[in-house]
């Protein structure tokens, strides 16, 4: 059973590779300003078998860890970097495929959650179900399909809600800003349409490549979820609904030589971040490949690729589609119901950029046009930025951290006038 699994786990894994065209055809240029990585790093060899919170501490910042049941029965974990009394908090989300790891890779005095912490917040780290810190059920058992039976809607009505009144009810204030990436920007706007008495506990949200429509989505990443689409009832038999079992992504990391030869870390990099993301090498710091893969890609549900697929296909940002009999059952009407994005009022800001295959920039700007309070809309001054550059650019700290700090603050002085 398990040869089976790694075989059906390899073909979609090469069928993919086929994918990275444009891996061979850099120029010259972009050649010579690539971070070459210092093999056998030994400050980065040793973080990698470290957990978020054990890194924080190494890097001099104090780290608690928190845990919250969501209403579904969900156990999450919450990383903190702790503020001092009367500081602000703020939670960051991750995106797919992700953990809270993505917040410190780039290291003290740039990773953002370093920067938000030396700015005097209250930091907190977010993982959403399913992931590597967040793999726990009151009953469930994640080798059970019933666990994966979830898609973005859960995280929006379940994990996002649960983070923020756990947090907002310990520090007995609201929560000064909610910062996601990706599908952590998902989550956070099905909280805000689905659960409105949450989102006024939350003062500000920042989006980075947010996803909300997907219709204009040029990720060649796109063939392949198509493909997950229309073989999900196999994947529920074989890997009970977990995209992606962990052991055999590792036992993959390892054939392509991601995990053990720093040879071929420019292969990996194309192949795990170029091609899905957008092509953009002198922005990654090949230093820290070793540590991206020895952590992620943590684990996603079928289930959620099924739905961002409906996404894509339908051009909508609406709940799961069951098909029009189901549908009818559970939502009293064939389609199912759209998430009103222009329900949400709370301050929000968006950052974008023209590389990011995920988000495209035409998709961003029709989300931009139903919100009503956008208090900031940024392309990010980078043509070549992609959807990684959010957390993993070497220069994300003065392309776009900056300006986000600067807005968080004003944002602050605004509402207390
Ligand atoms: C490949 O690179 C070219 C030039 O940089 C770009 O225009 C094109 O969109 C890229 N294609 C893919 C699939 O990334
Ligand atoms: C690119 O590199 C190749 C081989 O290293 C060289 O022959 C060619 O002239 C270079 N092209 C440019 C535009 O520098
Ligand atoms: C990480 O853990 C694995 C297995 O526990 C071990 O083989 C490896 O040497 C460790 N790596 C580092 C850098 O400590
Ligand atoms: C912060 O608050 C805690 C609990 O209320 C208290 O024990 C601690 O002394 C306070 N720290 C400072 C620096 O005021
Ligand atoms: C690349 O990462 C390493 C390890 O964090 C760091 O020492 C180095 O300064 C980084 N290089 C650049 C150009 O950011
Ligand atoms: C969406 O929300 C807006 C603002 O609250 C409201 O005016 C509109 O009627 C809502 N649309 C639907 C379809 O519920």
């Amino acid at each position: 059973m398990d040869r089976i699994k790694l075989i059906g786990f390899m073909c979609l894994l090469l069928f993919y590779a086929c994918l990275d065209r444009n891996a061979t055809t850099e120029s010259n240029e972009s050649k010579k300003s690539i971070i070459r990585p210092k093999w056998n790093n030994a400050e980065i060899n040793s973080d990698l078998n470290l957990s978020t919170p054990e890194i924080i501490k190494k890097t001099g910042y104090p780290s608690e860890t928190h845990v919250v049941t969501t209403k579904d029965g969900y156990i999450l974990t919450l990383h903190r970097i702790p503020g001092e009394n009367g500081s602000l908090p703020v939670l960051l989300v991750h995106g797919a495929f992700s953990t809270d790891i993505v917040w410190i890779t780039l290291g003290k005095g740039k990773a953002l959650a370093y920067l938000l912490a030396d700015q005097g917040y209250d930091v907190w780290l977010g993982n959403l179900r399913g992931t590597t810190y967040s793999r726990e059920h009151i009953s469930l058992s994640t080798s059970e399909w019933k666990y994966w039976d979830f898609s973005f809607h859960e995280m929006g009505i379940y994990d996002v809600p649960a983070m923020i009144t756990y947090i907002t009810n310990m520090r007995s204030q609201p929560l000064h800003a909610y910062i996601g990436h990706s599908l952590g920007t998902s989550g956070f706007y099905i909280m805000a349409t689905e659960r409105p008495k949450i989102a006024r506990k939350v003062k500000m949200m920042v989006s980075f490549g947010p996803g909300a429509f997907a219709d204009h989505m040029r990720s060649p990443t796109r063939l392949i979820l198509y493909l997950i689409n229309e073989i999900e009832p196999i994947l529920r038999l074989l890997f009970h609904d977990e995209l992606i079992p962990q052991s055999a992504y590792n036992i993959l990391k390892t054939l392509i030589g991601c995990n053990l030869n720093f040879y071929f870390a420019e292969v990996c990099a194309n192949f795990l971040i170029f091609t899905p993301n957008g092509y953009d090498p002198e922005q990654l710091n090949l230093t820290h490949l070793p540590f991206i893969v020895s952590h992620l890609p943590a684990a996603v549900s079928v289930k959620t690729v099924v739905h961002y697929v409906q996404v894509i296909q339908s051009g909508k940002t609406r709940q799961y589609d069951y098909g029009p009999t189901k549908n009818l059952m559970i939502y009293k009407s064939v389609e199912p119901p759209e998430y009103n994005l222009s329900s949400i009022t709370l301050p929000m800001a968006i950052y974008y950029s023209n590389n990011d295959l995920f988000a495209d920039p035409i998709d961003v700007k029709r989300l931009y046009n139903l919100l009503p309070n956008v208090i900031d809309m940024y392309e990010v001054p980078r043509p070549s930025f992609n959807h990684a550059g959010f957390i993993w650019a070497k220069d994300a700290p003065k392309l776009l951290y900056e300006r986000v700090l600067k807005i968080m603050k004003e944002n602050y002085s605004s509402s207390i006038l």
